[in-house]
C-alpha cells in the first residue's frame, strides 16, 4: 500500500468515526403514538384562540397543495438543496399527526424534530416557531386536533446526498437553532414586547423578511428584518433599512396588515398577499397593534408630508414626455393617477411611494408588470392585468425606467431588458 492510499484510507476511518459519533448524538427517541385526543379535552376559548396562532403562523399557507385539502400538505418547496414536500398536519391517524400527543407537537415546533424522531428541514419555520410559549403551543394543538382528519400521504422529500440525511440537521441546529420561548426585552414596553413576541415566533416576519446565509440560515445580528428573497421577489426590510421613501409608521401599518393596502405605500402583491389574507387580516385588533408597535419602533419618526409627495409625483407624471412617460400614459395611468378619472378599478395605489421602486432590486416590478395582481390580499383592492403579451422588453424596460428615475429620481437598475427576459422566462408557465 502506498503512502496516498494509507492516507486515504485513515481519512475515510476518521470520516466515519466522526459520523459516527454525530449519529449516537443525533438519534432521537420516537415519542409513543396516541389516540387522537378528544374534542371534549379542550375548551372553546383554547380552540378559538388556536384559530387565530394557526393564521398567525399561515399553516395553512404552506400546507395546502393547489387544489387539495386544508392543512393535508403536498406543497412542493424547491430549495437549493432539492425538494421539500409539506407534511399533512390534520389529524388523521395514518398520513397526519393523528396521534401525535402534545409533547410530541411541542418538539416538532420546539426543535424541529417529528413524533418519529425524524429531524425536519428548516423550510418548516421551527427557528421562529421555536420562540412560541407553551400555552400558546397548547392552544394551537387543541384547534389542530379538532379539524377534520384528512387521509392524504404527501409524495416523499428526497434531497441530493448528503442533504438527505436528516441527522445532518442536528449538526445545522447546533449551529443555527436558539430554543425558545422568546425572553422578555426590559427596555421595552408590554405592547412592543407583545408585537415581538407575536412576529418572531408564529408570525415568523424574519423567515421572509431575514437575508440567509450559504446554509440557508437566517443571517442575525443587524441583518435582522433588513430584507431577504423569497420565490424570485425580493422582500423589503422593515427594520431601519426600510427602502420606504415615507417611513411606515403605526397606522399605516395597521392598515397593510389589516387590508393589504397601506395609503403612502402600496399594496402586498406578492408572497406577502397571502401572508395578509390567511394571517394577518384575521388577527384580533390589539395582536395587530403590538406587532405595529414593535415594527414602527425601528422607524424614524414620521414626516407627514406623504400625501404632498403623491399628488406632486402624480402631477409631475401627467407633465412628463419622455417615451416612458407616454408608455406609462398609454398603459398604465388609467388606473394610477388618483387625482383623474373615475374611480374603477380597486385601489389604483400611487406608485410614486412604493418601496419597490426604491429597491435595488427591480425583480418585484418587473413581476407585478407581466402578470399583474391576480390574487388581492383582500377583495377590496380589486385585481391588475397582466401585461406580458401586450408589451415586450424593451417597451418594459423604458417604462420601469421612467418609473425609478423620473418619479423615484434614483439611478436607473442596470441591465434591465436582460432581467426582465430572464423572469419572463422563468414565469412563463404561471401564466
Ligand atoms: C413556510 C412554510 C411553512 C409554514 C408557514 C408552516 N409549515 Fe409546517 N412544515 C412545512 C414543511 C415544508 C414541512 C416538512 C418538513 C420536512 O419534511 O422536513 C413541515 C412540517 C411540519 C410538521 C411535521 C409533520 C410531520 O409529520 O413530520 C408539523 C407538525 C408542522 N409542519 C406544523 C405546522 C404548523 C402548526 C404550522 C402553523 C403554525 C406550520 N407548520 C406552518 C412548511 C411550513
Ligand atoms: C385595469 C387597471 C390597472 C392597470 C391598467 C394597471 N394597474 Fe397596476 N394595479 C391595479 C390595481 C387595482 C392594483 C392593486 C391590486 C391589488 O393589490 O390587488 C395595482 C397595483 C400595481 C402595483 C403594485 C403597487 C404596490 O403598491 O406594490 C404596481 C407596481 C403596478 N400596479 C404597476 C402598474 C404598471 C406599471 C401598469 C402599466 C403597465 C399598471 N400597473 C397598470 C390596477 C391597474
Ligand atoms: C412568505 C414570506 C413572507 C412572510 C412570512 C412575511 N412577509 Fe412581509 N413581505 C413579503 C414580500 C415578498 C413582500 C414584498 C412583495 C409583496 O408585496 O409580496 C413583503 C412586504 C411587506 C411589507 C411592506 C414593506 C414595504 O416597504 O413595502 C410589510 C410592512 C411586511 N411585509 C410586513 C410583514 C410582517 C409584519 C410579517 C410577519 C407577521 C411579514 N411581513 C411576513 C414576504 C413575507
Amino acid at each position: 500500500m502506498n503512502r496516498w492510499k494509507k492516507r486515504a484510507l485513515s481519512l475515510s476511518a476518521l470520516v466515519l468515526a466522526a459520523g459516527a459519533v454525530l449519529l449516537v448524538f443525533s438519534l432521537q427517541p420516537e415519542i409513543a403514538p396516541v389516540a387522537p385526543p378528544q374534542a371534549s379535552q379542550f375548551s372553546a376559548e383554547q380552540i378559538a384562540r388556536g384559530k387565530t396562532l394557526a393564521a398567525l403562523g399561515d399553516c395553512k399557507v404552506c400546507h395546502t397543495r393547489t387544489g387539495g385539502q386544508v392543512d393535508a400538505g403536498g406543497m412542493a418547496f424547491n430549495t437549493q438543496f432539492g425538494t421539500i414536500y409539506s407534511s399533512n398536519i390534520t389529524p388523521d391517524v395514518a398520513t397526519g399527526i393523528g396521534s401525535w400527543s402534545y409533547p410530541a407537537f411541542k418538539r416538532a415546533m420546539r426543535y424541529g424534530i417529528n413524533r418519529e424522531g425524524h429531524y425536519l428541514y428548516p423550510a418548516f419555520p421551527y427557528t421562529s416557531f421555536t420562540l412560541t410559549r407553551d400555552d400558546d403551543l397548547q392552544d394551537l394543538y387543541a384547534w389542530l386536533m379538532v379539524q377534520p382528519a384528512v387521509s392524504y400521504r404527501p409524495p416523499k422529500t428526497e434531497l441530493h446526498f448528503p442533504f438527505n440525511v436528516r441527522q445532518g440537521m442536528f449538526a445545522w441546529n447546533w449551529l443555527f437553532l436558539t430554543p425558545g420561548p422568546l425572553p422578555v426585552n426590559p427596555q421595552h414596553s408590554e405592547e412592543w414586547n407583545r408585537g415581538a413576541y407575536l412576529g418572531e415566533s408564529l408570525g415568523h416576519c424574519s423567515a421572509c423578511h431575514s437575508p440567509r446565509n450559504l446554509a440557508g440560515a437566517e443571517k442575525g445580528g443587524s441583518h435582522h428584518l433588513s430584507g431577504g428573497i423569497v420565490d424570485g421577489w425580493s422582500v423589503p426590510a422593515l427594520n431601519s433599512h426600510s427602502p420606504a421613501p415615507i417611513a411606515w409608521n403605526h397606522q399605516q401599518l395597521m392598515q397593510f396588515m389589516r387590508t393589504g393596502f397601506a395609503s403612502s405605500h402600496g399594496v402586498a402583491a406578492g408572497p406577502m398577499a397571502p401572508v395578509i389574507a390567511e394571517g394577518l387580516s384575521q388577527l384580533p385588533e390589539d395582536d395587530l397593534r403590538a406587532i405595529a408597535t414593535w415594527l414602527a419602533s425601528f422607524q424614524p419618526p414620521w414626516p407627514d408630508h406623504g400625501k404632498e409627495v403623491s399628488i406632486q409625483a402624480e402631477q409631475q407624471m401627467m407633465l412628463a414626455n419622455s417615451p416612458g412617460a407616454r408608455q406609462f400614459a398609454g398603459s398604465c395611468m388609467a388606473c394610477h393617477a388618483q387625482n383623474t378619472g373615475p374611480k374603477l378599478y380597486g385601489v389604483r395605489p400611487s406608485l410614486m411611494l412604493n418601496s419597490n421602486l426604491y429597491s435595488d432590486s427591480p425583480d418585484n416590478l418587473i413581476r407585478i408588470v407581466l402578470d399583474g395582481i391576480q390574487h388581492p390580499a383582500t377583495p377590496e383592492l380589486g385585481s391588475m392585468p397582466g401585461f406580458r403579451y401586450q408589451l415586450n422588453n424593451q417597451q418594459i424596460a423604458v417604462l420601469l425606467n421612467y418609473l425609478r428615475t423620473d418619479l423615484a429620481q434614483r439611478a436607473s437598475w442596470p441591465d434591465l431588458q436582460n432581467r426582465i427576459e430572464q423572469i419572463r422566462q422563468q414565469t412563463e408557465d404561471k401564466s
